[in-house]
């Protein structure tokens, strides 16, 4: 019987879980045996005894989690101590984030893992049910409004009480993809007025059907930024300057700036200057979604909430989908379920189909080598 092991996330800060009591539920339901380690979900409130009651067996350490293994299932990628625990030949699907963790895809590499990063599942429609990045940045835009609501001193929605009237925040939001879109829809659930940029045209009407107000410089540059794949193309100097221009006393009169704007394999573009925010009121708030890419806000810091001068706060808070550990594990853990299905033949037999487009795309180490073309060039 094809063996699953989940193990504890063992990188800082990192609280969810890579299966649920569900998943562990339907994996067994497929026909496999799956071994999880004691506590893995606790930081996502996932009790042992709802894993044991759905089927799972329960190891006390990593080795015995790990050791017989065919497939170990993680949120971030494993540690050493998890990857030499490995079996020759285990797979591994896991949000490898292998253009950093470059140790991490070495290790697994010499250990002849088959190794999956979830974040190179391609964007296709037979692989939304797998889509980590969506299911993920979906639950982190809505994580940011939350945060930026908890530190503004002010309300969001508008207020008419005896001793007078509250203004609604105004909330901006920089890069509409899918973390941005729901920040959108969570600000303005909150009642807060939104509006929002993106280099995309093809955002503009889905901001607008939103509610939101689309602020962005639409010239010719603007109207080719999108690529083939739906993402954002790096934009020239020129367009990041006009950009600039356009968004400064925008920005002067916003409470909450939330940025998401990312460049797949680049570092995230720089969308708020230190002028920008030394013009934003005392009190005023700026998420920073991107900043484990680098930051979208000059000053903006990993894992810190810098306070400036002017009296502005730059949450810079790594692994947002991490603070609703129990809904991000419970979406991520079925993305992984739909991707394991990938594993089984049409008779349900374990038998994996490296050929198959998304395993092909997701593939990272095989063979005892690093095979991705993005990760060997
Ligand atoms: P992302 O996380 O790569 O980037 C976030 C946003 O930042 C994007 O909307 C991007 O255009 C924007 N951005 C980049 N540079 C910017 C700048 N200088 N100024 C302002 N904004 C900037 O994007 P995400 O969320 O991964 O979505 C990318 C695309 O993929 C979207 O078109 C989305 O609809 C599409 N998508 C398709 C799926 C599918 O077909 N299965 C699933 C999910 C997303």
């Amino acid at each position: 019987m094809t063996t699953i092991a989940v193990t504890k996330e063992r990188r800082a800060g990192e609280t969810r879980v890579a299966a649920t009591p569900e998943t562990v539920k339907k994996f067994i339901g497929a026909g496999y045996s799956v071994v999880i380690e004691a506590a893995a979900g606790a930081a996502a409130s996932y009790p042992d005894a709802d894993y044991e009651a759905a089927g799972a067996t329960l190891a006390t350490s990593l080795t015995d989690a790990i050791g017989k293994a065919d497939i170990l299932l993680k949120v971030r990628a494993p540690v050493d101590e998890e990857i030499a625990a490995l079996k020759a030949g285990a797979i591994v699907a896991a949000t490898l984030n292998p253009h950093i963790e470059k140790d991490a895809l070495k290790a697994l590499a010499a250990k002849g893992a088959t190794a999956f990063a979830m974040e190179f599942v391609p964007r296709i429609t037979r692989a939304q049910v797998m889509d980590v990045l969506s299911s993920q940045a979906n639950l982190a835009g809505y994580r940011a409004v939350i945060e930026g609501a908890e530190a503004y001193g002010k309300a969001m929605p508008m207020m008419m009480t005896a001793a007078g009237t509250i203004a609604a925040a105004k909330v901006f939001v920089m890069g509409v993809g899918v973390a941005g879109l729901q920040a959108i829809a969570t600000a303005r659930r909150l009642g807060a007025v939104v509006t929002a940029t993106d280099v995309r045209p093809a955002t503009k009407e889905q901001v607008e059907s939103l509610g939101a107000k689309f602020l962005a410089v639409e010239d010719e540059e603007f109207k080719n930024a999108q690529t083939a794949g739906g993402y954002a193309k790096e934009m020239s100097a020129e367009y990041q300057a006009k950009q600039a221009e356009l968004v400064s006393s925008h920005i002067a009169k916003q409470d909450i700036v939330i940025t998401t704007a990312l460049i797949p394999g680049r570092p995230a573009p720089k969308l708020v200057s230190a002028e920008q925010v030394a013009s934003m009121k005392a009190g005023s708030i700026l998420v920073d979604l991107a900043i484990e890419q680098g930051g979208n806000v000059v000053g903006a810091k990993l894992g810190e909430t810098v306070v400036t001068a002017n009296g502005a706060k730059i949450l810079g808070a790594p692994n947002l989908p991490g603070r609703i550990a129990t809904d991000a594990s419970a979406l991520y853990a079925r993305n992984l379920f739909a991707f394991a299905g990938l594993f089984l033949d049409k008779e349900g037999k374990f038998a994996p189909d490296y050929e198959d487009e998304i395993l092909k795309a997701a593939l990272v180490t095989q063979g005892g080598a690093i095979v991705h073309p993005a990760l060997t060039a």
